[in-house]
């Protein structure tokens, strides 16, 4: 059994331990064991009635149990986190964060101290994407030649409201707030300081720099205004936070700021919380990276990787599920039962009646008819072209043999699955 002991509670923190209990099962067949959360840290224990772990308002009380394996510092801030994993660490104990501003300031630091004993930090960078895994393990064989992306939930959220909706600034980032993807200071995220603190970590995973956030070009979307909105719909832009990290021979350039993005471009097709990133190797050229950057469940899903990592570490883990079967009655669905929507193409006599009969062997398979369009062909016969409801492949398969006996099909009809 491996404890863990969360210092800080708050959105991510509490989606951690939710999720350490409500799958627990299969965590821990992928774990090689159980793991539990012994205790946490707030600075208000009135906010957490309903919490069923013991709580305290001193992180030492974590860092120092004897008892915790696995310490998830979820509590945001630099000095005071920097202390409490120092000595976390010079405990022993394995540390997992998602804290970037920490990360910005102490990451070699932490690293140094930390020598053997696990350190992980996967979800500080673009919330629920392995984008840390990717660049250190996927993307080991390359030379990283750039990464470009959007790093900040929050300033994206905003950017696409007030794209798309013409939102206020204001109420916006308010709702962002309320929805758990900005800093406890948002002016980290709107001044694009969150996008440079991540962009110095996955800078560091690719080229080994140790840059501080004040040696970088960083700016904010605080200054956008509905004026340049209009201007970008205008000429055919979208506007988004970008955090790049461009290697340009002996030089790597590294700066966030707002930019205007061509609206047919991938990335400006990126909207709401959701990060998107390109990284491009020597070898692999363009990757990309896609997900949800910000948010309680996103992030702990990110964090609870790291600790399953941990404890499984050293230990053989097959590839093929880690422990088999994973889930208790999970089983192979018959290719026959999976749903769709369905378009079929057909040729058909164009005489009367006939699309009278057709029909009448959709509503024989219940298989309801969305649109259907009658286009003529060569002469007298016609392309039947039909969209379904969603349907099963065997009422699709069984209709489409029916309908390969008719005398006025004159070809196997053809359809492809609408997804
Ligand atoms: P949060 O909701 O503000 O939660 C912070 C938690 O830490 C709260 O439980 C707070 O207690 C506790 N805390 C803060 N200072 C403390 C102190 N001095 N002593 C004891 N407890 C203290 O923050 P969050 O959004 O979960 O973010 C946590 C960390 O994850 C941050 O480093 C953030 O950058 C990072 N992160 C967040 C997200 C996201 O989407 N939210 C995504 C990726 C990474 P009280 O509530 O009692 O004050
Ligand atoms: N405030 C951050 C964001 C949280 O909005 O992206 C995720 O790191």
């Amino acid at each position: 059994m491996t404890r863990v002991g969360v210092i800080g509670v708050g959105t991510v923190g509490r989606a951690v331990v939710d999720i350490l209990k409500k799958n627990q099962s299969i965590i821990s067949a992928r774990a090689g064991e159980t793991i539990s959360v012994k205790s946490g840290v707030v600075r208000d224990l009135s906010k957490l009635p309903d919490l069923s772990i013991s709580l305290s308002q001193n992180p030492y009380d974590v860092v120092d149990d004897p008892e915790i394996d696995i310490v998830v510092e979820l509590m945001g801030g630099v000095e005071l986190p920097f202390e409490i994993v120092k000595k976390a660490l010079q405990n022993g104990k394995a540390v997992v964060t998602a804290n970037k501003a920490l990360l910005a300031y102490h990451r070699y630091e932490l690293q140094e101290i930390a020598g053997d004993i696990p350190f992980e930090f996967e979800a500080s960078v673009a919330g629920g994407i392995p984008i840390i895994n990717a660049l250190r393990d996927g993307l080991s064989a390359n030379h990283i030649l750039s990464i470009m992306g959007i790093m900040n939930g929050t300033c994206n959220f905003m950017l696409t409201k007030m794209m798309n909706e013409g939102a206020a600034y204001e109420s916006v980032l308010a709702e962002a707030q309320a929805l758990g993807y900005a800093e406890a200071d948002p002016t980290f995220d709107v001044g694009g300081f969150d996008a440079a603190h991540k962009l110095l970590i996955l800078a560091s995973i690719a080229y080994g720099i140790d840059a501080k956030p004040e040696e970088i070009l960083i700016e904010g979307i605080e200054g956008i205004t509905p004026e340049d909105i209009a201007f970008a719909k205008e000429f055919g832009y979208t506007i988004k936070l970008l955090g790049i990290a461009k290697r340009d021979g002996g030089e790597v350039e590294l700066r966030v700021h707002a930019a205007l993005v061509d609206e047919d471009a991938m990335i400006a097709k990126i909207d709401g919380v959701m990060n998107g990133i390109s990284v491009v190797g020597d070898r692999v050229g363009e990757t990309l990276y896609y997900g949800p950057g910000a948010g309680g469940d996103a992030t702990a899903s990110a964090v609870v990787a790291n600790i399953i990592d941990i404890v499984r570490s050293g230990k053989r883990s097959p590839m093929l599920g880690f422990n088999h079967p994973l889930e208790e009655g999970l089983r192979l669905k018959d290719q026959n039962d999976i749903r769709s929507k369905y378009y079929l193409r057909l040729q058909v006599l164009d005489k009367p009646g006939i699309l009278a009969q057709i029909t009448s062997l959709f509503a024989h398979h219940f298989i309801s008819i969305e649109a259907v369009i009658q286009r003529p062909s060569e002469t007298e016969c016609a392309h039947l072209l039909f969209a379904t409801h969603e349907a099963t492949e065997r009422s699709v398969h069984a209709l489409i043999s029916e309908l390969e006996t008719l005398e006025s099909v004159l070809e196997t009809p053809y359809m492809i699955r609408i997804v």
